[in-house]
């Protein structure tokens, strides 16, 4: 059957992105593809357009969001003061998945910034960069999805959450989870992200974690079935509970208690690399790729999936590289933590 084309979503070319841009400024909300996600994006000077997006998310008012600008004069109008060390990380890093906390400019609404007088911004590359140079304004963007869903990494799983938001399709993203939150003073990362901390400290040697950075931190030292628990997280995004997905989600931490517990539920959805799907030939399974990075690439579509399977069950991947946030994502999403 073929899929029904969704009357607000649109292909990306010339017209659909000059449209977008259009709306961006006169205050309407736009969906737009990142390379990490689809952000839902408002003008970020405009506090009637930013309300806007709270309101469509369900989004708590104390949850700041990311400005997204698309070149060094824009990032002016919107950071007092960029530091040698952000300059840093900028040369290397931008345009990309890194997401800089600085000190805010007066121009930036309070509500953008849930109070704070610090504004998160990054300059995304490709298409969402393109798109804000079109608009002209800083664009205000955090995921496009219900707040408490998982991020959408296509256009489709925007239109899910946001039937009447216009939605720029430019396929699906390039990394998959979002980007690498750094504060500065002192250096440390506030949220786990496309690009590993590893590659940050060659810049950054004294880049440390902040606590919360990873769920795992959290929910660590609780010892056989954790429960998960909301700690206190220096980002406010990241206290909130995260990702649900269709149903209750197991994460096993452990192969051996992966297996045994996939052996006596035989009706269960399993996501898993796809080295390991010869090992359930007769069970229901959801490969999730490869290599790490493709594993990040298709995480948030299988927490939505509507595939059947009565819960689903992951085993954990080691905690290196992109792996790191991958395992953040899977934690705040899962019901449950099995050692
Ligand atoms: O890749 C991404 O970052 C995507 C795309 C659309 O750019 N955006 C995204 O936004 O993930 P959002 O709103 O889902 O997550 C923003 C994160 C939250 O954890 C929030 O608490 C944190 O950034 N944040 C925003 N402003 C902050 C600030 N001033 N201080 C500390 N954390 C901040
Ligand atoms: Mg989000």
């Amino acid at each position: 059957m073929k899929r029904q084309k969704h009357p607000n979503v649109h292909p990306v070319n010339a017209r659909s992105l000059h449209a977008a841009a259009a709306r961006l400024r006169k205050g309407a909300l736009v969906a737009f593809p990142t390379e990490t996600v689809y952000g839902l994006g408002a003008n970020a000077l405009d506090k009637k357009a930013v309300a806007k997006i709270f309101a469509a998310k369900g989004r708590p008012s104390d949850n700041p969001m990311i400005v997204h600008v698309s070149d060094q004069k824009m990032l002016g109008k919107v950071a007092r003061r960029v530091p040698a060390r952000a300059k840093r990380l900028i040369a290397h890093f931008w345009p990309g998945p890194l997401t800089l906390i600085l000190s805010k400019k007066s121009s930036i609404p309070s509500s953008v910034t849930a109070g704070l007088d610090t504004v998160a911004v990054r300059m995304p590359q490709g298409l969402g960069r393109e798109l804000v140079r079109l608009a002209g304004v800083p664009i205000a963007a955090p995921s496009a999805n219900l707040s408490g869903r998982p991020s959408p990494t296509t256009a489709a799983h925007v239109a899910e959450d946001f039937p009447d938001v216009f939605v720029l399709d430019g396929g699906p993203t390039k990394h998959g989870v979002e980007s690498t939150v750094v504060a500065l003073d002192p250096p440390r990362i506030l949220r786990e992200g496309a690009i590993p901390g590893d590659l940050l400290r060659k810049m950054i040697p004294d880049l440390r974690r902040a606590p919360g950075a990873a769920r795992h931190e959290l929910a660590a030292g609780t010892g056989g079935l954790s429960s998960k628990v909301n700690g206190a997280a220096e980002s406010p995004g990241t206290k909130y509970a995260h990702y649900a997905p269709t149903r209750p989600l197991t994460l096993f931490l452990r192969k051996s208690s992966f297996l045994s517990y996939v052996r006596e539920h035989p009706r269960a959805l399993i996501l898993c690399p796809s080295r390991l799907s010869p090992l359930f030939s007769k069970q229901r399974i959801l490969s999730l790729g490869s290599s790490p990075e493709e594993i990040a690439r298709n995480l948030f579509a299988a927490l939505r999936t509507r595939r059947r399977g009565t819960e689903l069950l992951v085993l954990a991947i080691p905690r290196r590289g992109i792996g790191r946030a991958v395992m953040d994502r899977l934690t705040r999403a899962a019901t449950r933590i099995v050692r």
